[in-house]
């Protein structure tokens, strides 16, 4: 399967957001791997299982953030990701009754984080630097660096 390959169109200029959706990307493209190989189900399942996770770490920090930092459009955002973790949340299931999603998943996750970065995440840009220049570097690090611990650990 193509690789799905990051460019810097996609890149909002927050880094630690930049690199959480390269991070995504990377977990995409190992499960393409898994499959070009022909590897079996539970592997397949394995890969699918951390992206999946490692998914909605990256949009419950994201939701965090926005509400840190006031976002206007919060509820609207966090709707989005709801949406879409519900039609995750149904392909799972559909692959824990056996069904081969494994492709279906990965794209599906691609296409919409590239739609969802270029018109959702694009807007949110302003707010967080406005936020981290108004309260200093300091303090938005510091919540910045406690947020990613408490999601990706
Ligand atoms: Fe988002």
């Amino acid at each position: 399967m193509p690789h799905f390959v990051w460019s810097s169109e996609y890149e909002l200029g927050i880094s630690v957001i930049d690199s959480q959706h390269k991070r995504i990307i990377d977990y995409i493209n190992s499960t393409y791997d898994v499959i070009d190989r022909g590897a079996n189900v539970e592997e397949i399942s394995d890969i699918l299982l951390q992206l999946v996770d490692y998914t909605f770490s990256h949009l419950a920090f994201e939701e965090a953030l926005l509400e840190e930092i006031g976002y206007q459009d919060f509820d609207g955002h966090q709707l989005a990701h709801r949406t879409f973790s519900k039609l995750i949340d149904n392909l799972c299931k559909r692959a824990a009754k056996g069904e081969d999603i494994g492709a279906e998943l990965a794209s599906f996750l691609q296409n919409w984080l590239i739609t969802h970065i270029m018109q959702e995440d694009a807007k949110y840009v302003d707010a967080v630097n406005t936020y981290l220049a108004q309260n200093g570097a300091n303090r938005g690090q510091t919540w910045l660096h406690r947020a990613v611990t408490k999601y990706f650990q």
